[in-house]
């Protein structure tokens, strides 16, 4: 195949991009990936969620992270390449470099600009560490560079991510992840959300103070610039709520009124007045059926954590 000189490719990748968006808005039930709430400021917007009372994820995972420090360490092993898939700010794996002593961290995330500003600090932090930064959507490929080293590689994929995916998506990304550690002693340590009460769970995605609400919202600022579409975030609600048959939470922007939204190249949609867009699936696991999941991804030895509560669930997968 013709290689593409750089400003042809972005042209495709923006092509692809505008498809994927209109085609998503045109559909039935109108959906958009969960990688467009992510732009410099709904990555923001995400790390102040992390800070909020009910978003139980972060700091249940960051206590069982705390809690077993030295047998994750174990299970990771010294001087790996630390590759942080959807790294966002990078404070995770920056709190677990002290123990986990990684030779290599390669951050890598779809919000590029946002990823720049956290490794460059991090940089400062930690100069004994190389870092390498990769702006790249990881939802259809997951290729690296090839002079990346393949010796203990050893994915990091926190906060649940991995339930963005629906359940044979994660099972095929846990698959090319694992295609990606190669056969040289290297696994995935990854966080998972559990299955519990709605009564947890739905304000986790709505919290009081409305943050949840900007995040996803500011999702229509971010299509607006890439399909020069109008939505207008007012006309919009934020509506999220646990779907107990299919173990998630799903995040939806709700139209406020009949109206008409327009894009790029005579594109449009009339959505009626409670008419939703479907903008995230965040889907909970219990142990067994993610561990299941793993094995049948092909990884050898799973070794698990979870908080008192059984909220939260950390994995070191081994590839056999
Ligand atoms: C839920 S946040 C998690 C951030 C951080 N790892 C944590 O656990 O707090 C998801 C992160 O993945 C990134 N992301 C989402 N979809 C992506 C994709 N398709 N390719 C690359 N990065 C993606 C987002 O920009 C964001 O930083």
């Amino acid at each position: 195949m013709a290689q593409l000189s750089q400003p042809a490719q972005n042209c495709v990748v923006q092509d692809e991009i505008q498809q994927q968006l209109a085609a998503g808005l045109l559909a039935a039930h109108a959906h958009t990936s969960p990688k467009y709430l992510y732009d410099v400021l709904g990555s923001r917007l995400f790390a102040a969620i992390c800070e909020l009372p009910e978003y139980y994820p972060t700091r249940t995972e960051a206590a069982i992270f705390a809690l077993h420090a030295q047998q994750i360490a174990a299970a990771v092993g010294p001087d790996a390449i630390l590759i942080d898939l959807g790294a966002g700010n990078c404070s995770k794996a920056a709190r677990l470099f002290p123990s986990l002593r990684p030779r290599q961290y390669v951050a890598v995330d779809i919000s590029v600009q946002f990823l720049e500003e956290a490794v460059s600090a991090l940089r400062q932090q930690f100069p004994q560490i190389e870092m390498t930064c990769l702006g790249m959507d990881f939802s259809s490929e997951l290729e690296l560079p090839a002079t990346l080293g393949m010796d203990r590689r050893q994915f990091f994929y926190p906060g649940s991510s991995i339930g963005n995916f629906a359940p044979l998506e994660a099972l095929m990304f846990l698959r090319r992840i694992r295609k990606g550690i190669g056969s040289s002693g290297g696994g995935l340590l990854i966080g998972v959300d559990l299955i519990k009460d709605k009564a947890i769970l739905n304000p986790a995605y709505d919290d009081a103070l409305g943050v949840t609400a900007a995040f996803n919202l500011n999702l229509l600022h971010h299509v607006n610039r890439l399909l020069d579409a109008d939505f207008r975030p007012r006309d919009w609600r934020h509506r999220a709520f646990y779907n107990s048959e299919q173990h998630r939470i799903e995040m939806h922007l709700e139209a406020r009124n009949e109206l008409t939204v327009h894009w790029q190249n005579g594109g449009m949609r009339r959505f009626a007045r409670g008419e939703r867009i479907h903008t995230e699936s965040s889907y909970k696991y219990t142990r067994e059926g993610f561990v299941d999941m793993l094995q049948q991804a092909g990884y050898g030895a799973v070794q698990t954590w979870c908080d008192p509560n059984n909220w939260f669930m950390v994995c070191h997968a081994q590839v056999a």
